[in-house]
């Protein structure tokens, strides 16, 4: 199904679908990139915009498009949807966002597109619940940016704290993309080396963990108050997701992954690593939680799993 013509199309052309199409244009990623949104005059010009940055770049066909596009696409890429105000929580954007995701996938589906899904519309566990459903696609072939850009947010952090490459941190925040989310600092390390080794070293104790923890949750808050959206951190991350997908690479991410029994847990998109590759989710991977975190993962799958029997009753 990949690597053939690498076909990626963008639905929502807003500040997430915009910056996530420089993101691939500049990462040479996909060989057409078609932009999908309402707002056509957007999309025409953002597609003559990137068209420019092709000549220091290679090659590449981008154009302003419609459902039929993801005719024979690899990969769409959903970002369509209302974003937080100021003060708002995402879980708050649900009734708005399904609308808007019904209105996607019907079309996307009329159109034959037999490909894989990513959502990074919020709330997004619900939206990549809502958007399998609706498409009926395989569940390994529809999952969202789930904790991805909570995990690079919590990546960074430590990486600060402790003076060392964010891409040698190995933690995730897990659960929910949003309030209820956490970190899995009990089995956290870096090189090898247990995190709290390294936070006992520099004199941090658990409850400075968890400001760390708080901090990393509520930075979108942070961002947005001061500039209305976020968008490059997440841009980047479903880059790399794309990547991974379009690539064959079966390289471990945070993503949002549907659950058959993983943590306990059944019939729920929620943030944990996976494999991904070509074909989407080739295997999710249960990290063996502790007690406490455990207590964590079900508390944030009972807060999406509230929602989403309400909007699915
Ligand atoms: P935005 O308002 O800038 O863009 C949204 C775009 O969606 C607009 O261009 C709008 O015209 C388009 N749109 C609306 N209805 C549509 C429809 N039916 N069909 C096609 N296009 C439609 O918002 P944004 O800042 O780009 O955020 C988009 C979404 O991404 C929000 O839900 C936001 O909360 C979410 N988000 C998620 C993450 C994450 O980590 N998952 C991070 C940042 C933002
Ligand atoms: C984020 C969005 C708002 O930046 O979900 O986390």
């Amino acid at each position: 199904m990949a690597l053939k013509g690498r076909k990626v199309v963008v639905i929502g052309d807003g500040a997430v679908g915009s910056a996530y199409a420089f993101a691939m244009v500049q990462q040479q990623l996909a060989e057409e990139l078609v932009i999908v949104d309402v707002f056509k005059d957007k999309t025409e010009g953002d597609a003559l915009d990137l068209e420019d940055a092709t000549a220091f770049t290679a090659p590449k066909n981008i154009y302003s498009g419609d459902y039929a596009d993801a005719k024979d696409a690899e990969l769409v890429v959903i970002t369509a949807g209302a974003p937080q105000k100021p003060g708002e929580t995402r879980l708050q954007l649900v009734d708005k966002n399904l609308k808007i995701m019904k209105s996607i996938i019907e079309p996307l589906m009329a159109s034959g597109f037999n490909g894989i899904i990513v959502v990074a519309a919020n709330p997004v566990d619900i939206m990549t619940y809502a958007a399998q459903k609706f498409s009926g696609l395989p569940k390994t072939r529809v999952f969202g940016s789930g904790t991805s850009l909570d995990t690079s947010r919590l990546r960074v952090a430590l990486g600060k704290q402790f003076n060392v490459d964010p891409r040698s941190v190995n933690a995730y925040i897990l659960g929910e993309h949003g309030d209820s989310e956490f970190a899995n600092y009990d089995e956290a390390e870096i090189g090898g080396r247990p995190l709290k080794a390294f936070a006992k070293d520099a004199n941090l104790s658990d409850d400075d963990l968890e400001q760390i923890l708080y901090q990393t949750a509520h930075k979108a808050y942070e961002i947005i108050n001061r500039k209305g959206a976020t968008y490059y951190g997440i841009a980047t991350s479903l880059a790399r997701i794309s990547r991974a997908i379009l690539r064959d690479e079966r390289v471990v991410l945070p993503i949002g992954a549907y659950l058959e029994g993983e943590y306990g847990l059944d019939d729920i998109y929620i943030g944990t690593p996976a494999i991904i590759d070509a074909q989407g989710v080739a295997k999710v991977i249960e990290i063996p939680l502790s007690p406490a975190e455990n207590e964590r993962m079900q508390a944030s799958a009972k807060t999406l799993k509230a929602i989403t029997q309400d909007a699915f009753a």
